[in-house]
């Protein structure tokens, strides 16, 4: 590379290293080193460490700040913070369930973790890469502030200029404020709690100068309603981080199939686009993944990427053109037994695993995106999944502001998790109270999801105008008209009435377009035994999903699955009974401590049904 070319390069690179670099799509294929493991911790409520006592932001250089050294320069020197081995957090991981002092703590805690580091020969780009902080993360190195983000279930990336990297005892400081805001997304209230802390892996990754940032490579849809063909047709793009130098080609290989292109790169943004001889087709089935190999002349990179179609024709869903019912479960991410935050491949075998005995072929993972091992494990053992961003009921939809955290969550969200085949539904949101001003806010994250990726679904749990009195229920929320899939939440028989509703119930969409239920459910604390008009009781859960399968049995055609609420019991401050709830939400069909409920095995039984009827080439399956 011409050295007045890399000059002008570095120079651009350096002046946008302090902005949050645009992120850095497929790490875990990158050369990185993992800062996870015990960092030290000041608790700081009243952010004393990052304001002064007039309440201004104290100056980048101030010895107060905690992001800057707490090592006295003499004995005589004042420092009035400090990091110790006494006081560590583990990483990833919420400090809510680290230390009983936390359980109920939001607000700042500051992470600090010193490392060495050893440069590479040549000239390369450092990223600071972390895989989700919730809620707010302020990021400095050697005492410069790197950036901040926000969003609390998102992966984000700065860069380190490489002068700031030393080889040893480099100091590495989060700040980290968890406060929920009516003007952030989610806002105020939720019913689950509100994790702080850093959730979810951090890594030091090193690249080529002009290193390739993210790179889609999808199964071309073939007409609408059509299966892919026999010589399927590949498309997508690659990203380099910067304009490349004049030659420069990429090159993308399936070693399995044989195949290889290289094709001319002569912008940062190179389509791709060709033919493959054969395929095996993704499912959950048959839920294969080639390797796909990407490169150019100075890096390259790979994935494991599988190849099929999703789509809503008319009033279907149809995976590689065939139509699909979705045996669903909805999940959060968090492991009831340890009352924290899921982040690891043991947390994504566990959910997935009583995802898969529950009978189902899907997930909802609500109601944020999850960690990437579990979008991943999808991928790998064929399971379907519904990702969401958490515009979460009462969002400030007026604001401008708060429409572009929302947006920026789904660009993190759908960049990191493009090339996953699992995922076949992108969400912009749940339960939101309709008004014209929401509408609009929300068809433009529909928008906005569908220039990011017109391969996949796109839908939102929306709202339903119960009949009045009547007992005809229709999902005719304005936004049907925007999503692909009309998704609703339903909770007959708990938040309406007793379950022996659902008798004279029926459900409809003035939408053609394919009906899912993205939550029924109702409470029962595990082991509580009575008849089955008693609250709380394993025997009312149970009674209630009998009659709800009942009621799923008379659903229209156009119903194409269900996702009931939820795998498991999790934690809420909203739910506040003394006896049965004491802070935890008990629709779980597993309980905190990962017993099955009675009303697992209804649930079970009806996803068995489906599947012999399905195996046995029944056309209307819920029959
Ligand atoms: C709502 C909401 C869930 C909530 C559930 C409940 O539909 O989407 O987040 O936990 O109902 O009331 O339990």
């Amino acid at each position: 590379m011409k050295k007045s070319y890399l000059l002008l390069l570095l120079s651009v690179c350096t002046v946008a290293a302090f902005a949050q670099s645009n992120l850095i799509s497929n790490t875990g294929a990158r050369k990185s080193l993992l800062l996870n493991g015990k960092w030290q911790y000041i608790v700081d409520p009243y952010e004393t460490g990052f304001y002064d006592y007039r309440y201004q932001e104290l100056a980048e250089n101030n010895p107060e700040a905690y992001w800057n050294t707490d090592q006295q320069a003499n004995r005589t020197e004042k420092k009035e913070h400090g990091y110790i081995d006494k006081y560590r957090l583990e990483v990833p991981g919420d400090w809510n369930h680290q230390q009983p002092e936390f359980t109920f703590y939001e607000g700042t805690v500051w992470y600090k973790k010193s490392f060495d580091f050893t440069k590479e020969t040549g000239t390369q780009r450092y990223f600071l890469y972390f895989g989700a902080v919730n809620y707010r993360a302020d990021v400095y190195l050697n005492g410069k502030k790197l950036g901040m983000h926000k969003g609390g279930f998102t992966p984000f990336n700065f860069e380190i200029p490489a002068a700031l990297l030393r080889d040893k005892g480099n100091f590495l400081v989060v700040k980290v404020d968890n406060k929920r805001h009516a003007d952030e997304v989610p806002t105020l209230n939720t019913d689950w709690w509100n994790y702080g802390g850093i959730t979810r892996e951090v890594k030091l990754i090193t690249v080529p100068v002009n290193f390739i940032q993210d790179f889609v490579v999808q199964l071309k849809k073939p007409a609408p309603g059509e299966a892919p063909g026999k010589t399927p047709e590949v498309e997508g793009w690659l990203k380099l981080a910067a304009v490349p130098a004049p030659g420069e080609t990429v090159t993308i290989e399936i070693p399995e199939l044989k195949f290889k292109k290289m094709i001319p790169a002569t912008t940062q943004l190179t389509q791709l686009s060709f033919k493959l001889p054969k395929l095996q087709l993704w499912s959950p089935a048959s839920p294969k993944l080639y390797r796909v190999i990407l490169s150019t002349s100075a890096d390259h990179t790979e994935d494991k990427i599988g190849f099929r179609t999703i789509e809503a024709f008319g009033t279907q869903v149809l995976l590689n053109g065939k139509p699909i019912f979705m045996r669903g479960i909805s999940i959060h991410g968090e492991i009831p037994q340890e009352v924290r935050r899921a982040y690891s491949q043991e947390d994504a075998v566990q959910l997935l695993g009583q995802a898969r005995e529950l009978g189902c072929n899907m997930v909802r993972l609500a109601h944020y995106p999850h960690d990437e091992k579990i979008t991943r494990l999808a991928d790998s053992i064929g399971m379907l999944v519904w990702s969401e961003i958490p515009v979460y009921w009462t969002i400030d939809f007026s604001s401008k502001e708060v429409l572009e955290k929302a947006k920026a969550q789904l660009e993190e969200m759908i960049v990191r998790d493009h090339n996953r085949a699992s995922i076949i539904i992108w969400s912009v949101g749940n339960e939101t109270p309709v008004s014209q001003v929401r509408t609009d806010f929300m068809h433009s994250l529909l928008t906005k999801a569908r220039e990011l990726d017109h391969t996949r679904m796109v839908s939102a749990a929306l709202e339903v105008s119960y009949g009045s009195g009547k007992d005809i229920h229709s999902i005719d929320d304005p936004l049907g008209e925007f999503v692909d899939l009309v998704a609703f939440n339903e909770y007959l028989g708990w938040y309406g009435g007793s379950p022996d509703k659902c008798r004279t119930t029926s459900w409809d969409t003035p939408y053609n377009k394919p009906l899912f239920v993205s939550e029924t459910g109702g409470d029962a604390k595990g082991g509580f035994h009575a008849d089955s008009l008693t609250r709380f009781s394993e025997e009312y859960q149970e009674w209630y999903f009998k009659e709800q399968v009942a009621m799923f049995k008379r659903m229209p055609a156009k119903y194409a699955g269900v996702s009931p609420w939820i795998l498991a019991d999790f934690r809420s401050p909203r739910r506040n009974n003394p006896l049965y709830q004491e802070g935890w939400n008990r629709k779980g069909l597993y309980d905190d401590k990962g017993n099955k409920k009675k009303a697992f095995y209804i649930m079970k039984a009806y996803y068995q049904e489906i599947e012999q009827k399905e195996k046995s080439g029944k056309r209307r399956i819920n029959k």
